[in-house]
């Protein structure tokens, strides 16, 4: 690793001539200070109670509890290759970090209203349980380090379980595109009937976002897979700790080059806001289709009961909270991307205690996505699908007005005019009240002698969508080849 020289400096020769660490110079140093903090040395009075309340950060960053064990295990390890901590030392404090843990994770942890955050509860623990040697964990780090480490431990797994969602989702959209191969539904812009489309066309797209959205996640991943440990409060550390064995240990690619931005960087926590902002955006446009799609106007689709609540006034009432909900919890979302964004703007090098407000919007962005597509996973595989009605809504022969212009530029029209033309066979339906497909071969020439008797086959919803037979377009052939494909790639895991 850059900066580190494999002949390390001992302790010793840092110490100048002083005796040598070791445990029996251990004291207990803060029992006479008026305030119980480690950091009390300094200090005449005890901490306000109400700005202990203020200040601390232990409601919520507890979560972190096993990414910080894990972080001061592998310092501990760093400490003793360096003979900061001999073996044995290094062997109590490992086994005192792995009985915390475990109270932690029983339950039995005994939390006080004066620990200041996860990490000094897990110090002042270990120091209950193993004595005075527990002091000596916390030499060459600083919070400042220790808490951006457990940041990034915690966002990896997150990311992990995030993308597995996601998946599910991506398969059960895929499941019924394939049950639907058949269905078709009138495309859409500006929310006008557009042109004929499968169903499953139609599914697939957000297939796609979600695609793209597992390869943000990803992409983001090799931001916050940086090991910063050993950059210390800010300056770096004294102590020749080997960076790059922590990283191994902890399984990073790479470490911090910089000890300032590692310990104020947060680049990595909006990235990751920002692809969840994205993909709950993507989410919420489903949620959106599915809310309009079963309402009795379009009546393409029935959510089933078990997802939908009625009114306590209305007896008739099925309501589409899921997707409304997470219709709803898109803002959330983006609320935090802004309060990390606002939050970090014009904050000088390096720490600064607002970085610990990046916490509750990133915990509960995560927690806010994985619960909407877990439900959405299973609500999306147990949809309703009435062929009929989507097939009625698609018979309209104005879907296939581009379709009668193409008709007429395979003839030799050029575009421009076949369009003028169509324009105004639709000025006539709609004179007469017909459908374009009921016009008669001679009302059809009154506007072009191209047209033959061969249009009444080009005119079908079906015909529409399977000339649509080009990279990317809605013809079953292409429909069916991505649904292939997608099958595959979904389940390889990033
Ligand atoms: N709890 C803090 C946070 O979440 C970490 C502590 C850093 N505190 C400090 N005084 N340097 O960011």
């Amino acid at each position: 690793m850059s900066g580190q020289s494999p002949k390390r400096s001992s302790p010793l020769q840092l110490r100048r001539g002083k005796a040598p660490i070791t445990s029996n110079r251990v004291t207990a140093v803060t029992s006479n200070s008026p305030t119980n903090k480690p950091w009390g040395g300094r200090f005449r009075e005890a901490t306000r109670r109400e700005v202990e309340q203020f200040t601390t950060s232990l409601p919520f960053d507890w979560q972190l509890y096993e990414y910080d064990i894990q972080g001061s295990l592998a310092h501990c390890q760093a400490l003793a290759q360096a003979h900061i901590l001999t073996r044995k030392e290094c062997q109590a404090i490992s086994r005192g970090l792995k009985q915390v843990r475990q109270e932690l994770h029983d339950g039995t942890f005994p939390f006080l209203e004066s620990d200041e955050d996860i990490h000094m509860a897990i110090e002042r623990r270990l120091r209950e349980l193993i004595g005075p040697l527990g002091g000596k964990l916390h030499t060459g780090r600083s919070r400042n380090d220790q808490v951006t480490l457990d940041l990034r431990l915690y966002l990896r797994d997150a990311i992990q379980a995030l993308i597995q969602r996601l998946e599910a989702v991506e398969l059960a959209l895929l499941d019924q595109a394939k049950r639907h191969i058949d269905v078709i539904l009138p495309g859409y812009t500006h929310l006008q009937r557009a042109q004929p489309v499968l169903l499953a066309h139609h599914l697939l797209a957000y297939v796609e976002m979600f695609e793209r959205d597992k390869a943000r996640l990803c992409d983001a991943r090799t931001r916050v897979n940086v090991m910063p440990l050993g950059s210390g409060a800010l300056a770096g550390t004294n102590y020749p700790l080997d960076r790059q064995m922590m990283a191994q240990r902890l399984h990073f690619p790479d470490v911090t080059r910089n000890s300032l931005d590692a310990v104020s960087d947060r680049d990595y926590v909006v990235e990751v806001l920002g692809a969840l902002s994205i993909l709950m955006m993507h989410l919420s446009r489903l949620s959106e289709e599915l809310v309009l799609w079963s309402t009795q106007e379009f009546g393409f689709l029935e959510l089933p009961d078990g997802f939908c609540t009625g009114s306590s006034m209305m007896p008739q009432k099925k309501n589409p909270d899921v997707p409304e909900l997470v219709r709803g919890k898109t803002g959330r979302v983006y609320g935090h991307l802004l309060s990390v964004l606002t939050m970090l703007k014009g904050l000088p090098l390096s720490y600064n205690r607002d970085l610990q407000e990046d916490k509750e919007p990133l915990f509960d962005a995560v927690a806010t996505v994985h619960a909407s597509l877990a439900i959405f996973a299973e609500l999306v595989r147990r949809l309703r699908i009435n062929r009929e009605k989507m097939a009625e809504a698609a018979e309209s022969g104005e879907l296939l007005a581009t379709e009668l212009a193409d008709y007429l530029v395979l003839q030799g029209v050029p575009f421009r005019e076949a369009h003028h033309l169509v324009g105004r066979l639709v000025q006539l339906c709609q004179d007469k009240g017909k459908d374009l497909r009921d016009l008669t071969l001679a009302e059809l020439q009154t506007v072009s002698p191209y047209f033959e008797a061969d249009v009444a086959e080009w005119l079908t919803p079906m015909a529409a969508i399977n000339r649509k037979n080009q990279l990317g377009g809605t013809a079953r052939k292409q429909v069916e080849s991505r649904i292939r494909l997608l099958q595959k790639q979904v389940k390889r895991t990033f």
